[in-house]
Protein backbone atom coordinates (compact mmCIF):
# COMPACT_ATOMS: atom_id res chain seq x y z
CA UNK A 1 0.00 0.00 0.00
CA UNK A 2 1.53 3.41 -0.61
CA UNK A 3 1.92 6.06 1.34
CA UNK A 4 0.60 8.36 -1.02
CA UNK A 5 -2.63 6.67 -1.08
CA UNK A 6 -5.48 9.12 -0.11
CA UNK A 7 -7.72 7.21 2.86
CA UNK A 8 -10.86 6.74 1.44
CA UNK A 9 -8.92 4.91 -1.65
CA UNK A 10 -8.97 0.70 -1.34
CA UNK A 11 -6.23 -1.40 -2.34
CA UNK A 12 -7.72 -3.24 -5.20
CA UNK A 13 -7.86 -7.15 -5.23
CA UNK A 14 -7.96 -6.45 -8.88
CA UNK A 15 -7.02 -3.01 -10.87
CA UNK A 16 -8.74 -4.16 -14.06
CA UNK A 17 -12.25 -4.23 -12.47
CA UNK A 18 -15.15 -2.16 -13.49
CA UNK A 19 -17.38 -1.68 -10.14
CA UNK A 20 -21.14 -1.66 -11.27
CA UNK A 21 -22.62 1.73 -10.13
CA UNK A 22 -19.19 3.99 -10.88
CA UNK A 23 -19.64 2.65 -14.90
CA UNK A 24 -22.07 2.80 -17.21
CA UNK A 25 -24.29 -0.09 -17.15
CA UNK A 26 -23.46 -1.79 -20.61
CA UNK A 27 -20.18 -1.53 -19.73
CA UNK A 28 -17.77 -5.02 -19.40
CA UNK A 29 -14.78 -6.90 -20.22
CA UNK A 30 -14.60 -8.08 -23.52
CA UNK A 31 -12.98 -12.20 -24.04
CA UNK A 32 -9.48 -10.41 -24.96
CA UNK A 33 -9.65 -8.10 -21.56
CA UNK A 34 -10.90 -4.82 -23.59
CA UNK A 35 -13.11 -3.20 -22.08
CA UNK A 36 -16.19 -2.78 -23.77
CA UNK A 37 -18.71 0.09 -23.48
CA UNK A 38 -22.33 -1.24 -24.77
CA UNK A 39 -21.15 -3.71 -26.96
CA UNK A 40 -18.57 -1.80 -28.81
CA UNK A 41 -14.85 -2.08 -27.41
CA UNK A 42 -12.50 0.93 -26.46
CA UNK A 43 -10.22 -0.06 -29.31
CA UNK A 44 -12.78 0.47 -32.13
CA UNK A 45 -13.82 3.56 -30.85
CA UNK A 46 -9.96 4.88 -30.94
CA UNK A 47 -9.64 3.42 -34.06
CA UNK A 48 -12.59 4.95 -35.70
CA UNK A 49 -12.76 8.15 -33.70
CA UNK A 50 -9.09 9.25 -32.28
CA UNK A 51 -7.82 9.90 -29.00
CA UNK A 52 -9.31 11.41 -27.09
CA UNK A 53 -12.81 10.88 -26.99
CA UNK A 54 -16.06 10.88 -24.57
CA UNK A 55 -18.15 8.22 -24.99
CA UNK A 56 -21.87 7.71 -23.61
CA UNK A 57 -23.69 4.90 -23.24
CA UNK A 58 -27.14 6.23 -24.36
CA UNK A 59 -29.25 3.27 -22.83
CA UNK A 60 -27.68 4.48 -19.69
CA UNK A 61 -28.68 8.11 -19.83
CA UNK A 62 -32.24 6.95 -20.70
CA UNK A 63 -32.43 4.72 -17.73
CA UNK A 64 -31.71 7.09 -15.29
CA UNK A 65 -33.89 9.55 -16.84
CA UNK A 66 -36.69 7.27 -16.75
CA UNK A 67 -35.60 6.17 -12.87
CA UNK A 68 -35.91 9.67 -12.07
CA UNK A 69 -38.93 10.14 -13.62
CA UNK A 70 -40.52 7.11 -12.57
CA UNK A 71 -39.49 7.03 -8.82
CA UNK A 72 -40.60 11.15 -8.64
CA UNK A 73 -44.12 10.23 -10.54
CA UNK A 74 -44.46 7.43 -8.10
CA UNK A 75 -43.55 9.10 -4.81
CA UNK A 76 -45.48 12.35 -5.34
CA UNK A 77 -48.36 10.28 -6.78
CA UNK A 78 -48.83 9.07 -3.61
CA UNK A 79 -49.03 12.22 -2.02
CA UNK A 80 -51.53 13.56 -4.74
CA UNK A 81 -49.67 15.43 -6.45
CA UNK A 82 -47.36 15.36 -9.94
CA UNK A 83 -43.98 15.35 -10.57
CA UNK A 84 -42.42 18.06 -13.53
CA UNK A 85 -38.62 16.83 -14.21
CA UNK A 86 -36.70 19.12 -16.68
CA UNK A 87 -33.04 17.68 -17.70
CA UNK A 88 -30.57 20.23 -16.96
CA UNK A 89 -28.92 21.32 -19.74
CA UNK A 90 -25.40 22.69 -18.79
CA UNK A 91 -24.69 19.15 -17.60
CA UNK A 92 -23.85 18.47 -20.93
CA UNK A 93 -26.19 19.39 -23.92
CA UNK A 94 -26.12 18.45 -27.65
CA UNK A 95 -29.06 17.97 -29.85
CA UNK A 96 -28.65 14.07 -29.68
CA UNK A 97 -28.92 14.33 -26.07
CA UNK A 98 -31.79 16.97 -26.22
CA UNK A 99 -33.80 14.36 -28.20
CA UNK A 100 -33.04 11.12 -25.95
CA UNK A 101 -34.20 13.12 -22.69
CA UNK A 102 -37.71 14.44 -23.91
CA UNK A 103 -38.73 11.09 -25.74
CA UNK A 104 -37.76 10.09 -21.86
CA UNK A 105 -40.50 12.68 -20.78
CA UNK A 106 -38.58 15.73 -19.88
CA UNK A 107 -37.86 18.88 -20.02
CA UNK A 108 -34.92 20.21 -20.75
CA UNK A 109 -34.05 23.47 -18.21
CA UNK A 110 -31.69 25.95 -20.52
CA UNK A 111 -29.52 28.77 -18.67
CA UNK A 112 -28.38 30.55 -21.94
CA UNK A 113 -29.17 31.77 -25.45
CA UNK A 114 -26.78 29.42 -26.47
CA UNK A 115 -28.62 26.39 -24.30
CA UNK A 116 -31.67 27.73 -25.50
CA UNK A 117 -30.48 27.66 -29.46
CA UNK A 118 -29.47 24.02 -29.49
CA UNK A 119 -32.69 23.02 -27.57
CA UNK A 120 -34.80 24.60 -30.16
CA UNK A 121 -32.30 22.93 -32.89
CA UNK A 122 -33.24 19.47 -31.80
CA UNK A 123 -37.21 20.38 -31.78
CA UNK A 124 -37.69 20.65 -28.02
CA UNK A 125 -41.30 21.44 -27.74
CA UNK A 126 -40.49 24.98 -26.26
CA UNK A 127 -43.15 25.16 -24.09
CA UNK A 128 -41.32 22.29 -22.23
CA UNK A 129 -38.65 24.30 -21.85
CA UNK A 130 -37.29 26.45 -18.45
CA UNK A 131 -35.39 29.12 -19.13
CA UNK A 132 -32.64 30.18 -16.31
CA UNK A 133 -29.74 32.16 -15.66
CA UNK A 134 -28.88 35.03 -12.88
CA UNK A 135 -27.94 37.34 -15.74
CA UNK A 136 -30.07 37.11 -18.76
CA UNK A 137 -29.33 39.37 -21.35
CA UNK A 138 -32.17 41.60 -22.70
CA UNK A 139 -32.24 39.27 -26.15
CA UNK A 140 -31.83 36.19 -24.39
CA UNK A 141 -35.21 37.32 -22.73
CA UNK A 142 -36.49 38.37 -25.97
CA UNK A 143 -35.72 35.31 -27.28
CA UNK A 144 -36.90 33.08 -24.75
CA UNK A 145 -40.55 34.79 -24.67
CA UNK A 146 -40.89 34.80 -28.50
CA UNK A 147 -39.92 31.35 -29.02
CA UNK A 148 -42.49 30.87 -26.23
CA UNK A 149 -40.74 28.86 -23.79
CA UNK A 150 -42.33 27.50 -20.66
CA UNK A 151 -41.39 28.72 -18.10
CA UNK A 152 -38.47 31.79 -16.75
CA UNK A 153 -37.09 31.66 -14.01
CA UNK A 154 -36.70 35.32 -12.81
CA UNK A 155 -33.48 35.76 -10.42
CA UNK A 156 -33.68 39.57 -9.28
CA UNK A 157 -35.95 42.31 -9.19
CA UNK A 158 -34.65 43.87 -12.11
CA UNK A 159 -35.82 40.69 -14.28
CA UNK A 160 -39.50 41.27 -13.31
CA UNK A 161 -39.81 44.25 -15.44
CA UNK A 162 -37.77 42.86 -18.29
CA UNK A 163 -39.72 40.17 -18.97
CA UNK A 164 -43.12 41.06 -18.40
CA UNK A 165 -42.71 43.99 -21.06
CA UNK A 166 -41.14 41.07 -23.27
CA UNK A 167 -44.29 39.28 -23.11
CA UNK A 168 -46.36 42.58 -23.65
CA UNK A 169 -44.73 43.23 -27.00
CA UNK A 170 -44.87 39.47 -27.92
CA UNK A 171 -48.72 39.33 -26.69
CA UNK A 172 -47.70 36.52 -24.31
CA UNK A 173 -48.30 35.49 -21.03
CA UNK A 174 -45.21 34.32 -19.76
CA UNK A 175 -45.13 31.74 -16.79
CA UNK A 176 -42.66 32.69 -14.30
CA UNK A 177 -41.09 31.14 -11.31
CA UNK A 178 -39.03 33.38 -8.71
CA UNK A 179 -35.35 32.03 -7.73
CA UNK A 180 -34.83 31.90 -3.76
CA UNK A 181 -31.63 31.32 -1.42
CA UNK A 182 -33.13 29.37 1.09
CA UNK A 183 -30.12 29.09 2.89
CA UNK A 184 -29.46 25.85 2.40
CA UNK A 185 -25.99 24.37 1.03
CA UNK A 186 -26.04 20.95 0.34
CA UNK A 187 -22.65 18.82 -0.91
CA UNK A 188 -22.60 14.95 -0.67
CA UNK A 189 -23.20 14.39 2.82
CA UNK A 190 -23.66 17.58 4.85
CA UNK A 191 -25.61 20.70 4.08
CA UNK A 192 -25.54 24.22 5.90
CA UNK A 193 -28.20 26.14 6.49
CA UNK A 194 -28.00 30.06 7.19
CA UNK A 195 -30.30 32.77 7.11
CA UNK A 196 -28.90 35.43 4.64
CA UNK A 197 -26.57 33.87 2.18
CA UNK A 198 -23.57 35.70 0.26
CA UNK A 199 -24.54 34.22 -3.37
CA UNK A 200 -25.45 35.46 -6.83
CA UNK A 201 -28.35 33.59 -7.26
CA UNK A 202 -31.52 34.68 -6.53
CA UNK A 203 -33.41 36.28 -4.36
CA UNK A 204 -33.33 36.23 -0.24
CA UNK A 205 -36.40 34.43 0.82
CA UNK A 206 -37.85 37.50 2.80
CA UNK A 207 -38.01 39.21 -0.05
CA UNK A 208 -40.49 36.38 -1.93
CA UNK A 209 -43.62 37.70 -1.28
CA UNK A 210 -42.75 41.30 -1.96
CA UNK A 211 -41.83 40.19 -5.17
CA UNK A 212 -44.12 37.82 -5.88
CA UNK A 213 -46.56 40.63 -5.65
CA UNK A 214 -44.22 42.78 -8.09
CA UNK A 215 -45.01 40.32 -10.63
CA UNK A 216 -48.41 39.28 -9.76
CA UNK A 217 -48.76 43.27 -10.67
CA UNK A 218 -47.92 41.99 -14.35
CA UNK A 219 -51.24 41.21 -16.21
CA UNK A 220 -48.29 39.26 -18.52
CA UNK A 221 -47.15 37.19 -16.26
CA UNK A 222 -48.15 34.13 -14.38
CA UNK A 223 -46.53 32.91 -11.02
CA UNK A 224 -45.54 29.78 -10.89
CA UNK A 225 -44.12 29.37 -7.36
CA UNK A 226 -40.69 29.34 -6.02
CA UNK A 227 -37.54 28.13 -7.24
CA UNK A 228 -34.30 26.95 -5.30
CA UNK A 229 -31.24 25.07 -5.81
CA UNK A 230 -28.95 23.48 -2.87
CA UNK A 231 -26.08 22.69 -4.40
CA UNK A 232 -24.09 19.65 -6.04
CA UNK A 233 -23.40 15.88 -6.05
CA UNK A 234 -25.55 15.09 -3.07
CA UNK A 235 -26.23 12.03 -1.82
CA UNK A 236 -28.61 12.44 0.62
CA UNK A 237 -32.04 14.17 1.03
CA UNK A 238 -31.60 16.27 4.55
CA UNK A 239 -30.78 19.20 2.39
CA UNK A 240 -33.72 19.03 0.26
CA UNK A 241 -36.30 18.29 3.05
CA UNK A 242 -34.35 21.17 5.04
CA UNK A 243 -35.29 23.72 1.61
CA UNK A 244 -38.86 22.39 0.91
CA UNK A 245 -39.74 23.02 4.27
CA UNK A 246 -38.41 26.79 4.71
CA UNK A 247 -40.15 27.58 0.65
CA UNK A 248 -43.33 25.57 1.43
CA UNK A 249 -43.45 28.39 4.93
CA UNK A 250 -43.09 30.97 2.32
CA UNK A 251 -45.63 29.38 -0.38
CA UNK A 252 -48.13 29.63 2.90
CA UNK A 253 -47.85 33.39 2.80
CA UNK A 254 -47.95 33.75 -0.83
CA UNK A 255 -51.15 31.52 -1.01
CA UNK A 256 -52.66 34.00 1.03
CA UNK A 257 -52.84 36.59 -2.37
CA UNK A 258 -52.66 34.29 -5.06
CA UNK A 259 -52.50 30.44 -6.49
CA UNK A 260 -48.83 28.54 -6.37
CA UNK A 261 -49.60 25.51 -7.91
CA UNK A 262 -45.81 24.44 -8.21
CA UNK A 263 -42.39 24.65 -6.14
CA UNK A 264 -39.30 23.81 -7.72
CA UNK A 265 -36.71 21.95 -5.90
CA UNK A 266 -33.41 22.00 -8.84
CA UNK A 267 -31.01 19.56 -9.11
CA UNK A 268 -27.68 18.53 -7.50
CA UNK A 269 -28.92 14.52 -6.83
CA UNK A 270 -24.99 12.76 -6.77
CA UNK A 271 -23.37 10.31 -8.73
CA UNK A 272 -20.84 7.86 -8.12
CA UNK A 273 -17.46 9.14 -9.31
CA UNK A 274 -15.39 6.43 -7.44
CA UNK A 275 -15.96 3.01 -5.48
CA UNK A 276 -16.00 5.14 -2.73
CA UNK A 277 -19.16 7.04 -3.29
CA UNK A 278 -22.52 5.76 -2.10
CA UNK A 279 -25.17 8.04 -3.37
CA UNK A 280 -28.87 6.97 -1.70
CA UNK A 281 -31.20 5.36 -4.04
CA UNK A 282 -33.00 7.70 -6.13
CA UNK A 283 -36.47 5.85 -5.06
CA UNK A 284 -35.43 6.62 -1.06
CA UNK A 285 -34.80 10.09 -2.08
CA UNK A 286 -38.08 10.73 -3.87
CA UNK A 287 -39.90 9.02 -0.99
CA UNK A 288 -38.34 11.34 1.93
CA UNK A 289 -39.07 14.45 -0.19
CA UNK A 290 -42.61 13.68 -0.76
CA UNK A 291 -43.28 13.04 2.83
CA UNK A 292 -42.02 16.17 3.78
CA UNK A 293 -43.70 17.93 1.20
CA UNK A 294 -46.79 16.43 2.15
CA UNK A 295 -46.06 16.83 6.11
CA UNK A 296 -45.52 20.06 5.61
CA UNK A 297 -48.35 21.11 3.35
CA UNK A 298 -50.61 18.80 5.82
CA UNK A 299 -48.94 21.31 8.58
CA UNK A 300 -49.43 24.95 6.97
CA UNK A 301 -53.11 23.18 5.82
CA UNK A 302 -52.07 24.44 2.18
CA UNK A 303 -52.50 22.04 -0.96
CA UNK A 304 -49.36 19.85 -2.23
CA UNK A 305 -47.90 21.74 -5.01
CA UNK A 306 -46.33 20.32 -8.14
CA UNK A 307 -43.01 19.67 -7.71
CA UNK A 308 -40.48 20.37 -10.27
CA UNK A 309 -36.69 19.15 -10.31
CA UNK A 310 -33.62 19.75 -12.69
CA UNK A 311 -31.69 16.85 -12.47
CA UNK A 312 -28.35 17.15 -14.67
CA UNK A 313 -25.51 14.76 -13.36
CA UNK A 314 -28.05 12.13 -12.10
CA UNK A 315 -29.00 11.16 -15.83
CA UNK A 316 -26.00 11.70 -17.83
CA UNK A 317 -22.93 12.00 -15.64
CA UNK A 318 -22.70 8.20 -15.26
CA UNK A 319 -23.24 7.55 -19.06
CA UNK A 320 -19.88 9.02 -19.87
CA UNK A 321 -16.38 7.48 -20.36
CA UNK A 322 -13.45 9.58 -21.65
CA UNK A 323 -10.69 7.47 -23.07
CA UNK A 324 -7.48 8.35 -23.39
CA UNK A 325 -4.15 7.15 -24.81
CA UNK A 326 -1.20 7.08 -22.41
CA UNK A 327 2.00 9.33 -23.92
CA UNK A 328 4.86 9.64 -21.14
CA UNK A 329 4.97 7.80 -17.43
CA UNK A 330 7.38 9.12 -14.79
CA UNK A 331 7.98 7.47 -11.61
CA UNK A 332 8.42 10.40 -9.58
CA UNK A 333 10.21 10.44 -5.76
CA UNK A 334 8.04 12.40 -3.41
CA UNK A 335 9.22 13.97 0.28
CA UNK A 336 6.66 12.70 2.55
CA UNK A 337 5.50 14.51 5.74
CA UNK A 338 7.05 14.86 9.11
CA UNK A 339 10.26 13.24 8.33
CA UNK A 340 8.66 10.06 6.74
CA UNK A 341 11.25 9.05 3.71
CA UNK A 342 10.08 9.37 -0.05
CA UNK A 343 7.57 7.18 -1.47
CA UNK A 344 7.28 7.13 -5.74
CA UNK A 345 4.33 8.39 -7.41
CA UNK A 346 3.47 7.38 -10.86
CA UNK A 347 2.84 9.83 -13.24
CA UNK A 348 0.82 8.72 -16.21
CA UNK A 349 -0.01 11.23 -18.56
CA UNK A 350 -2.14 11.97 -21.43
CA UNK A 351 -3.00 12.97 -24.19
CA UNK A 352 -6.02 15.25 -23.50
CA UNK A 353 -6.47 16.47 -19.45
CA UNK A 354 -7.70 19.95 -18.22
CA UNK A 355 -9.40 21.01 -21.48
CA UNK A 356 -11.62 18.37 -21.71
CA UNK A 357 -12.37 17.59 -17.79
CA UNK A 358 -11.82 20.85 -15.80
CA UNK A 359 -13.60 19.48 -12.68
CA UNK A 360 -10.36 18.24 -11.17
CA UNK A 361 -8.16 21.06 -11.52
CA UNK A 362 -11.81 23.26 -10.28
CA UNK A 363 -13.11 21.61 -7.54
CA UNK A 364 -10.07 19.13 -6.50
CA UNK A 365 -13.10 16.46 -8.15
CA UNK A 366 -12.16 12.86 -7.61
CA UNK A 367 -12.37 9.99 -10.50
CA UNK A 368 -11.27 6.78 -11.17
CA UNK A 369 -9.28 4.79 -14.12
CA UNK A 370 -8.81 1.56 -15.70
CA UNK A 371 -6.74 0.41 -18.32
CA UNK A 372 -9.12 -0.07 -21.43
CA UNK A 373 -7.34 -1.88 -23.94
CA UNK A 374 -6.37 -5.27 -22.09
CA UNK A 375 -5.99 -6.56 -19.09
CA UNK A 376 -2.94 -7.18 -16.97
CA UNK A 377 -2.02 -9.69 -14.18
CA UNK A 378 0.62 -7.11 -12.71
CA UNK A 379 0.70 -5.84 -9.48
CA UNK A 380 -1.78 -2.87 -9.25
CA UNK A 381 0.44 0.75 -8.63
CA UNK A 382 -1.00 4.04 -7.38
CA UNK A 383 -0.80 6.54 -10.09
CA UNK A 384 -1.93 9.98 -10.86
CA UNK A 385 -3.22 10.22 -14.26
CA UNK A 386 -2.12 14.21 -15.99
CA UNK A 387 -2.99 15.87 -18.85
CA UNK A 388 -0.51 17.56 -21.11
CA UNK A 389 -1.42 20.91 -20.31
CA UNK A 390 0.79 23.54 -19.37
CA UNK A 391 -0.21 23.86 -15.66
CA UNK A 392 1.04 21.74 -12.89
CA UNK A 393 -2.75 21.45 -11.07
CA UNK A 394 -3.61 19.71 -14.78
CA UNK A 395 -4.82 16.74 -13.33
CA UNK A 396 -7.18 14.20 -14.29
CA UNK A 397 -6.78 11.69 -11.59
CA UNK A 398 -5.77 12.44 -8.17
CA UNK A 399 -5.30 8.56 -7.30
CA UNK A 400 -6.25 5.01 -8.05
CA UNK A 401 -4.50 1.65 -8.82
CA UNK A 402 -3.71 0.55 -12.11
CA UNK A 403 -1.75 -2.17 -12.96
CA UNK A 404 2.45 -1.10 -12.60
CA UNK A 405 2.98 -2.63 -16.12
CA UNK A 406 1.20 0.46 -17.67
CA UNK A 407 2.94 1.18 -20.74
CA UNK A 408 2.93 4.48 -23.13
CA UNK A 409 0.28 3.64 -25.75
CA UNK A 410 -1.82 1.71 -23.51
CA UNK A 411 -5.89 2.79 -23.55
CA UNK A 412 -7.26 4.36 -19.98
CA UNK A 413 -10.54 5.22 -19.46
CA UNK A 414 -12.25 7.24 -16.81
CA UNK A 415 -15.67 6.53 -15.82
CA UNK A 416 -18.39 9.03 -14.82
CA UNK A 417 -17.39 11.67 -17.15
CA UNK A 418 -20.60 12.48 -18.59
CA UNK A 419 -21.54 15.62 -17.10
CA UNK A 420 -19.67 18.99 -16.77
CA UNK A 421 -16.74 17.78 -18.52
CA UNK A 422 -17.70 18.50 -22.71
CA UNK A 423 -19.86 21.49 -21.30
CA UNK A 424 -17.01 22.72 -19.76
CA UNK A 425 -14.47 22.03 -21.81
CA UNK A 426 -12.07 25.08 -23.97
CA UNK A 427 -9.48 25.35 -25.98
CA UNK A 428 -6.66 25.90 -23.46
CA UNK A 429 -3.35 25.43 -25.31
CA UNK A 430 -4.75 25.07 -28.54
CA UNK A 431 -6.01 21.34 -27.83
CA UNK A 432 -9.15 20.63 -30.19
CA UNK A 433 -12.33 19.01 -27.92
CA UNK A 434 -12.83 15.74 -28.19
CA UNK A 435 -15.82 14.67 -30.56
CA UNK A 436 -18.32 12.41 -28.49
CA UNK A 437 -19.58 9.54 -29.50
CA UNK A 438 -22.56 7.51 -28.58
CA UNK A 439 -22.97 3.90 -28.22
CA UNK A 440 -25.56 1.68 -28.04
CA UNK A 441 -26.29 -2.14 -28.52
CA UNK A 442 -22.99 -2.84 -30.22
CA UNK A 443 -23.08 0.38 -32.53
CA UNK A 444 -21.00 3.61 -32.22
CA UNK A 445 -22.30 6.98 -33.46
CA UNK A 446 -20.66 10.39 -33.41
CA UNK A 447 -22.89 12.62 -32.06
CA UNK A 448 -20.92 15.70 -31.30
CA UNK A 449 -17.76 15.95 -33.89
CA UNK A 450 -14.14 16.87 -32.51
CA UNK A 451 -12.20 20.35 -33.51
CA UNK A 452 -9.81 20.49 -35.81
CA UNK A 453 -6.73 22.88 -36.52
CA UNK A 454 -9.08 24.44 -39.00
CA UNK A 455 -11.63 25.02 -36.10
CA UNK A 456 -8.77 26.34 -34.12
CA UNK A 457 -7.52 28.69 -36.33
CA UNK A 458 -10.88 29.53 -37.97
CA UNK A 459 -11.69 32.96 -35.62
CA UNK A 460 -8.02 34.12 -35.52
CA UNK A 461 -8.21 37.22 -38.44
CA UNK A 462 -4.80 37.73 -38.79
CA UNK A 463 -4.03 34.80 -40.04
CA UNK A 464 -2.59 34.71 -43.77
CA UNK A 465 -4.36 31.96 -45.65
CA UNK A 466 -1.04 31.42 -47.45
CA UNK A 467 0.05 29.87 -44.23
CA UNK A 468 -3.04 27.21 -43.32
CA UNK A 469 -2.24 23.79 -44.12
CA UNK A 470 1.56 24.88 -44.36
CA UNK A 471 2.52 22.13 -41.75
C1 LIG B 1 -30.55 25.94 -11.08
C2 LIG B 1 -29.91 24.63 -11.34
N1 LIG B 1 -30.70 23.56 -11.61
C3 LIG B 1 -30.18 22.36 -11.86
C4 LIG B 1 -28.81 22.15 -11.84
C5 LIG B 1 -28.29 20.78 -12.14
O1 LIG B 1 -27.53 20.24 -11.12
P1 LIG B 1 -27.07 18.72 -11.18
O2 LIG B 1 -26.43 18.51 -12.51
O3 LIG B 1 -26.09 18.60 -10.06
O4 LIG B 1 -28.28 17.90 -11.01
C6 LIG B 1 -27.96 23.21 -11.54
C7 LIG B 1 -26.50 23.03 -11.50
O5 LIG B 1 -25.71 23.86 -11.21
C8 LIG B 1 -28.53 24.50 -11.29
O6 LIG B 1 -27.76 25.54 -11.02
Amino acid sequence: MSPLAPEWLAHPADANDVPAGVWPDGTLRTESGQLGIAGVSAEEILERFGSPVYVIDEEHARVRARMISAAFTSELARIGTTARIYYAAKAFLSTEIARWVTAEGLGVDVCSGGELAVALAANVPPARIGMHGNNKSLAEIERAVSVGVGTIVIDSEIEITRVAEAAVRHGRIQSVRLRVNSGVHAHTHEFLATAHEDQKFGVPLERAAALVETIRSHASLNFLGLHCHIGSQIFGTDGFAESARRLLGVQAQLLESGEVPELNLGGGFGIAYTRADDPSDIRDIARHIADIVSSECQRLGIPVPVVALEPGRFIIGGAGVTLYTVGTIKNVEVTLDAGGGTAIRKYVSVDGGMSDNARPALYGADYSVRLANRVSAAEPALVRVAGKHCESGDILVYADYLPADVSPGDILAMPATGAYCWSLSSNYNYLGRPPVVAVKDGAARLIVRGETEADLLSRDVGIDPANLGAS
